[in-house]
């Protein structure tokens, strides 16, 4: 049993005059055994949820705590993140010039696991899990994502979580530019992983359809870095009708109320 517990995160980017505040008090638990999904407007700051959760440099944590089963995330190293049980599939997965897929999945199931995998089991897992996502074996001597179409890479990212088996694993849309089929396919791997063992799965997504696949317990909206309701998968398909403009007024209105009290403070 593991908890992901995020309290009141703030995040900026930039440096100095220009850090600009993208997160502003996200408050989010995800237990294993619980998917959660995550809606909202471009923008909103949800994959610097993911990239500040997985330890990304660019962003500068100004507040906040995230644990992991009580262990200080924000004080961990990425590859600490990675072997406490954390895993990121990227909204753009970047390429690995000259690694290939079968030398980069092997390095990294080593780090996360402290030894290396043994050679015959991890050959025979990583086949059975291509297939799983009938991904053409020829992929596993390709680089990393270097060339690989856009549904490729969201495939490939997947097959990292089946290998790597986290606690929790942030999907940042990796649904989208999936065709039906492999949107499918996608789906049932993460089905699989959660199926298989205890893992918490934050979804962020814009599309319902995903949702039709993977059962998400809870749904939060997400507007200018933070989560402003939370419901049940009814909620995701209220949004794909009425879309975000009323929360997004609402957020506004808080915003320049909160402004106008700074702005008395420091008069
Ligand atoms: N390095 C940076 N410098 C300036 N602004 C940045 C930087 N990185 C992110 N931002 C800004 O932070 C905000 C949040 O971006 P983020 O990618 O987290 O949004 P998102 O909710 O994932 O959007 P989308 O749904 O389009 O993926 C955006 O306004 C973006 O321009
Ligand atoms: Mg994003």
């Amino acid at each position: 049993m593991s908890v992901l517990e995020i309290r009141d995160l703030h995040v900026t980017v930039g440096e100095g005059d220009d850090a600009k505040e993208i997160l502003r008090g996200v408050d989010l638990t995800v237990r294993s055994g619980e998917t959660h999904a995550i809606m909202g407007p471009n923008g909103s700051g949800k994959s610097t949820l993911a990239y500040s959760i997985a330890g990304h440099p660019k962003y500068t944590i100004t507040g906040g705590t995230v644990t992991l089963d009580g262990e200080d995330v924000l004080a961990m190293t990425v590859d600490e993140r990675a072997r406490a049980g954390l895993f990121l599939a990227m909204q753009y997965p970047v390429e690995v010039p000259g690694v290939s897929v079968s030398n980069f999945l092997r390095t990294a199931a080593t780090a996360i696991k402290g030894e290396a995998p043994k050679l015959r089991t991890w050959v025979k897992d990583v086949k059975t899990e291509m297939a799983g996502l009938e991904m053409d074996p020829a992929f596993a001597e390709r680089n990393v994502n270097e060339g690989f179409s856009g549904g490729e890479k969201k495939r490939h990212e997947i097959l990292q979580m089946r290998l790597l088996k986290p606690k929790v694993a942030i999907l940042d849309e990796t649904d989208s530019g999936l065709d039906v089929d492999a949107l499918r396919i996608v789906s049932e791997g993460v089905n699989r992983t959660r199926e298989e063992g205890d893992v918490g799965v934050l979804l962020i997504t814009h599309y319902t359809r995903i949702l039709k696949y993977i059962k998400p317990d809870f749904v939060h909206v997400f507007v200018a870095g933070r989560v402003v309701d939370e419901g049940g998968p009814e909620l995701a398909a209220k949004l794909e009708d009425e879309g975000y403009a009323a929360y997004v007024k609402d957020s506004n209105e808080q915003a320049s109320a909160e402004k106008a009290a700074s702005e008395v403070v420091t008069a």
